[in-house]
């Protein structure tokens, strides 16, 4: 008996070492934490339940069975975040580099599983060399056998991918079809094709970090959520990230107590927006003034900076906020802010997470290089993402609101629940000057002075809708609110719809352009 329990503990040992110390060694050397390590890291002290520690590889070509290490290169389990159950897997590069293999595969799908019917988010800290290049193609099955689970889990449990190594071919489609990506500097990278390939074809010569490192993803192309400086912080991200969401689209986010001062009135509020409308100002400041202090977690913060995205609380309650940017190109709406802020708008409402709309947008950005690369029709996603959304929605027009970007920007029209505007509101189907030029021409031309004449008719058109007033007239505006009332209205409309329910008509799915 002895022998048999000194048998399984001695198993474990050589287990929890993966591909051994000196490869261990090696992780560490490239300043990588091991896999055991970053589970660690991620979840409650204690917590974690291992699944499939002992499960090796079925291969016996190029020699492999006289190679098997126990867990084959990933680990798997479940545990507690902040005391939440959460599922996670942990690719192993100590063991065949982190690869893919068939059994490996079947680890991460088993976890999945797992995940999906007892509907708790699912974590994949991945750090692999692909596809187990000696398994051939039962590897490649074990990859569509991820994506399909990735796909079927997708707005049912939330999915977040951490890329702390390699992640390229095949395997990228994987934390691409999860909900958030995030990457850490300088030892992870995502790509289809690496360098050596991209040379081959195209003839450029790039780095594998300039072709796919964190900082290309998250400021190029988008395809991380987030860049972080190192392991730590990437882990710490993942948490706070989890803090604002259910457990799954049956569950509502975790209300946080929340204790009112009684005075929820922020004075700081009422000099942000400039006297001149062409001026800038950081909407991340009418932001911090609005929320619970320090609660606002940025995602995308330098993709597509014309419009600020992320998560915060308001009176302990969890929100998703979708913010114009006039620091940054005027705030316009293009591509990508489009598709950035509508892949946002949809997770929160798959995952119950109302949504807040600061609006200052002078309308889409004009030009051949948006119409050739289909503004249309990616302007309509962020609009198709407002008109199916069901959580609470809630707009505050800062300073502009012009033209199509009005009606897309969480308008009445399209199920807004509660539409505020400050007194600096100028709703309009464009700026005064673009305006007066249109619809006066005539007059402009016949006149001495032209450009008293379109000043004068600027003011005109200017005095006539650069307010608030039209819209509230006819109940597109709900109220005009002073801005320093702005977070004290918006506690007390979050709390006063947070029943809110409504059904879209019955249908199998959407068909959002794509
Ligand atoms: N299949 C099987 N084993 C793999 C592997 C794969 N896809 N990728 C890496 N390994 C193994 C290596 O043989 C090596 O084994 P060893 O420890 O017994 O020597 C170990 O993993 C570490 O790889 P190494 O190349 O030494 O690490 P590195 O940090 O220098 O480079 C990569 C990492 C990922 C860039 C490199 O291993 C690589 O290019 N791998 C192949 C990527 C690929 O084309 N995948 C298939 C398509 S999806």
């Amino acid at each position: 008996y002895v022998e048999r329990i000194n048998n399984l503990l001695q198993k474990r040992e050589e287990a929890s070492l993966g591909g051994g110390q000196k490869r261990i060694d090696s992780q560490h050397s490239k300043g990588k934490l091991t896999a055991r390590e970053r589970i660690h890291f991620l979840l409650d002290e204690g917590s974690f339940e291992e699944v499939g520690m002992f499960v090796t590889h079925r291969t016996s070509d190029f020699g492999l069975d006289e190679e098997k290490y126990p867990g084959d290169g990933v680990i798997t389990g479940w545990g507690t975040v902040n005391g939440r159950l959460t599922y996670v897997y942990a690719q192993d590069f100590t063991v065949f580099g982190g690869s893919l293999s068939e059994t490996h595969a079947e680890k991460i799908c088993k976890i999945m599983d797992l995940a999906l019917k007892n509907g708790a988010p699912m974590i994949g800290l991945n750090d692999s060399g692909g596809a187990r290049i000696q398994e051939g193609v039962v590897s490649l099955g074990g990859y569509a056998d991820i994506f399909y689970r990735n796909t079927l889990a997708s707005g049912v449990i939330p999915q977040i991918s951490a890329i702390m190594g390699p992640c390229a071919g095949g395997a990228v489609y994987s934390p691409a079809l999860t909900d958030f990506i995030m990457m850490v500097e300088n030892s992870s990278y995502m790509f289809v094709t690496g360098p050596n390939v991209v040379k081959t074809v195209t003839h450029e010569e790039v780095s594998a970090e300039e072709l796919g490192g964190a900082s290309t993803h998250s400021t190029k192309s988008g395809v991380t959520h987030f860049s972080c400086a190192n392991e730590i912080e990437c882990i710490n991200s993942i948490k706070q990230l989890l803090s604002y969401m259910p457990q799954n689209c049956e569950d509502d986010p975790a209300l946080w107590e929340y204790e009112s001062t009684g005075n929820e009135i922020r004075e700081a509020l009422d000099s942000i927006v400039p006297q001149n409308a062409n001026q800038p100002y950081d909407i991340r400041d009418v932001i911090n003034n609005i929320i619970d202090e320090g609660s606002f977690f940025e995602v995308h913060q330098n993709y597509a900076e014309n419009i600020v995205v992320g998560f915060s609380r308001i009176g302990g309650r969890s929100i998703g906020i979708i913010a114009n940017q006039p620091a940054y190109l005027a705030g316009v709406l293009d591509i990508h802010a489009s598709t950035k802020g509508a892949r946002f708008v949809r997770f929160c409402d798959s995952f119950n997470i109302p949504l807040l709309v600061l609006e200052d947008v002078p309308g889409f950005l004009p030009g051949t290089d948006q119409e050739w690369n289909g503004i249309i029709n990616h302007g309509a996603k962020l609009l198709y993402a407002f008109c199916e959304a069901t959580v609470p929605r809630i707009t505050v027009i800062t300073r502009k609101a012009y033209g199509g970007a009005y009606c897309v920007m969480n308008s009445k029209h399209i199920g807004a629940d509660m539409n505020y505007a400050w007194p600096t509101a100028e709703i309009a189907v464009m700026g005064a000057k673009g305006a007066a030029e249109i619809i006066f021409k005539k007059e402009i031309t016949a006149a001495d002075d032209q450009y008293q004449k379109l000043a004068e008719k600027e003011r005109e058109y200017s005095d006539l809708f650069a307010n608030p007033y039209r819209a509230a007239e006819r109940g597109f505006v709900d109220e005009v609110i002073l801005p320093n009332e702005t977070r004290h209205k918006l506690i007390k409309a979050f709390k006063m719809l947070e029943n809110k329910a409504v059904k879209n008509p019955r249908k199998k799915h959407g068909n959002i352009p794509l």
